[in-house]
């Protein structure tokens, strides 16, 4: 896609991170933008500065964790610009910590958000991209997390690699079908957004609460939260990150990385797989 004037662009997590950096380069390019969050306070925030910058907006305050709220984004974004070009599935958390501490309600939080929220997203607005019959795309934020495994990350690594695998696989079939829309999974490494903070972002029924679980007091909880913070803090400046994302669009590229540090760690995984040889946690230690 290279031609964005007039054309209609739908983010989801569009109220903190990469969903205003999206945003932002949607109004640059004379777009009309629905932004969509579950932080509604921020939400109104950035569409205030992306109405600033002269574009036409929507602001739909959803959880993604649910189907109905994501369908219903989908007929308002119809229903007031009458078409959608480009779309970005991009609301996301981060939860750390060992699979076998962390709670059942976080797992459900995280697959909900991160892998339904792609496959409702996927579910809402193809078929309107299919019966637009014209030129559409559809950017998926996935991580490089969805490239490779470390330890601490089970249950992110678990969802990333379903986003990876899921957009692969739609991908596959509507090339299948000539269809004119088309794909990427964004994959970056850690950049300084407000991730750590997803806690804040927790729909209601996904509430931590230590009076139900025990392991919200935890040092061990504290300490994922410690982690998550010091990677995206220390990780990289966000300024590039919407010229990146937006030049892969223009050259239809479908993986999108930032991060070329991680590629020793991707081919490492691959060549282990092929050789039969193990995962080894020494090589984190380097
Ligand atoms: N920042 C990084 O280092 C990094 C690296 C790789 C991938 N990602 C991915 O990028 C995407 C965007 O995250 P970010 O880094 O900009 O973080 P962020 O927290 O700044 O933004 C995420 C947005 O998603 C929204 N959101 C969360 N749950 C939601 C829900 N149930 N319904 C609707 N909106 C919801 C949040 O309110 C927030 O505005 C996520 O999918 C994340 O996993 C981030």
């Amino acid at each position: 896609m290279k031609d964005f004037k007039n054309k209609v662009a739908v983010i989801t997590g569009a109220a903190n991170g990469f969903g205003v950096e999206f945003a932002k380069e949607c109004a640059k390019r004379e777009m009309k933008i629905v932004l969509a969050d579950i932080d509604s306070e921020n939400l109104k925030k950035v569409d205030e500065t992306i109405k600033a910058m002269g574009a036409e907006t929507l602001a739909v305050t959803l959880d993604v964790t649910v189907y109905e709220q994501v369908q219903a984004l989908a007929d308002k974004t119809i229903e007031r610009f009458g078409q959608v070009d480009l779309l970005f599935n991009n609301a996301g958390v981060v939860v750390g910590g060992a699979a076998w501490e962390v709670p059942v309600r976080d797992w459900d939080w995280i697959i909900g958000t991160n892998v339904n929220g792609l496959v409702y997203g996927a579910k809402a607005f193809i078929p309107t991209m299919l019966k637009q019959d014209r030129e559409a795309y559809i950017v998926n934020t996935a991580s490089v997390a969805g490239l490779l495994t470390s330890p601490g990350l089970t249950i992110y690594h678990t969802t990333k690699h379903a986003a990876v695998a899921l957009t692969e696989s739609m991908y596959y079939d509507l090339q299948a079908m000539n269809s004119k829309i088309k794909m990427s999974v964004f994959c970056p490494g850690f950049v300084q957004t407000d991730l750590h903070n997803s806690y804040r972002h927790r729909p209601e029924r996904f509430a931590a609460d230590p009076q139900v679980d025990p392991y919200y007091a935890t040092e061990s909880y504290k300490r994922t939260l410690e982690v998550a913070r010091h990677l995206i803090e220390t990780g990289m400046p966000i300024d590039t990150i919407a010229n990146t994302v937006f030049s892969a669009i223009e050259e239809e590229k479908f993986y999108i990385t930032t991060h070329p540090e991680y590629e020793p760690i991707i081919g490492l995984r691959a060549k282990n797989i092929l050789e039969g040889k193990n995962p080894d946690v020494s090589i984190f230690n380097k």
